[in-house]
């Protein structure tokens, strides 16, 4: 499996490759299924939650599925109400700790199992990034304890990777980002399965990132990988932008190509974009990127 030993470090073959965001508004056959249902309903229908994720598997042929889901949704293990319009929103208060509201993403895992191909990526927000979705200031060190269960029960179901989303903890300073790291720390430590860690502008924070007993680190556009890969060994997620999915296919063909030979031969490196894939972006371009990372390999091999 490409993207599991991508995450070790000893991948001898293609870099594995497949994006945040996958499963989504681009695709034709998500929109035909989301408009017939409520987002809430696609994230807590296992049937349809599994059928999504494989979605862009089947269309692409990525290396890694994404559970279909949202990194809000711990939020009702805690007592609060859920709500998507444009975004999430959440209301209510704290009440008492209740997993089992999120059995059916653990039933979607499960389900997942059963006749996936590929590993199976599943997610939790960054403590920092979901409480700054929740109207009331929470108690992060409750929030980490509630992450920590909901990934152990994920890794019961079966998810083979975690991937932490903590997009917005590049918001924090210096002071903040230190007192925010044990935090951080412990709900990385108790992950059993490979972590890749993303947050926006991920370069900033680099000393303290390496730190981390993570295994990947996902990062955007903003540093070439073949700098940061001067700087440690540790496996490298990224780094296309998200913008080069709207330019012409000879732009993006020259875009991949380009990440493709500075990484080549690297045993710790996952293809993705920086960010997640943008609404509106073409089927042929992301057609396009596949095809061209599949082809550099099987061109020189
Ligand atoms: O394919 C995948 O990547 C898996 C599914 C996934 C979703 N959300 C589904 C979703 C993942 C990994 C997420 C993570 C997530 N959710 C993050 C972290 C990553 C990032 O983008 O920074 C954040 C901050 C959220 C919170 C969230 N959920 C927002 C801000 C929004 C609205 C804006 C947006 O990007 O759509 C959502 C809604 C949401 N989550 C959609 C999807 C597919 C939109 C779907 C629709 O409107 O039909």
């Amino acid at each position: 499996m490409p993207l599991l030993n991508a995450l070790k470090g000893c991948n001898k073959e293609r870099p594995p490759i497949w994006l945040m965001r996958q499963a989504g508004r681009y695709l034709p056959e998500y929109q035909s299924l989301r408009a017939k249902h409520s987002l809430y309903d696609l994230f807590f229908s296992p049937k349809l939650a599994a059928e999504i994720t494989k979605m862009p598997i089947e269309r692409f042929g990525f290396d890694a599925a994404i559970l279909f889901s949202d990194i809000t949704v711990i939020v009702k293990a805690l007592g609060f109400d859920l709500y998507f319009d444009e975004g999430p929103k959440i209301t209510g208060n704290v009440q008492v700790v209740d997993m089992q509201v999120l059995g059916s993403i653990f039933e979607t895992i499960k389900l997942l199992k059963q006749d996936l191909k590929v590993p199976l990526i599943g997610f939790c927000g960054g403590p920092f990034t979901v409480a700054s979705y929740m109207p009331e200031k929470v108690d992060l060190a409750l929030l980490t304890e509630v992450t920590i269960e909901y990934v152990r029960q994920q890794e019961k179901a079966g998810v083979d990777v975690i991937q932490i989303f903590d997009s917005w903890a590049d918001r924090l300073n210096d002071r903040e980002f230190e007192e925010y790291l044990p935090h951080l720390k412990k709900l990385i430590n108790a992950i059993q399965v490979p972590v890749i860690f993303f947050m926006r502008n991920a370069y900033k924070r680099f000393s303290q990132l390496m730190a981390l007993d993570i295994d990947a680190i996902s990062f955007d556009s903003a540093m070439p990988l073949t700098q940061i890969r001067k700087q440690t060994t540790l496996t490298l997620q990224g780094n296309l932008d998200p913008e080069i999915l709207f330019q012409p296919l000879s732009k993006i063909r020259e875009a991949v190509e380009e990440l493709m030979v500075s990484m080549r031969g690297d045993p710790g490196f996952i293809v993705n974009l920086g960010h997640g894939v943008k609404p509106g972006t073409p089927i042929e371009a992301v057609q396009c990127l596949v095809e061209t990372v599949r082809l550099h390999y099987s061109e020189k091999e």
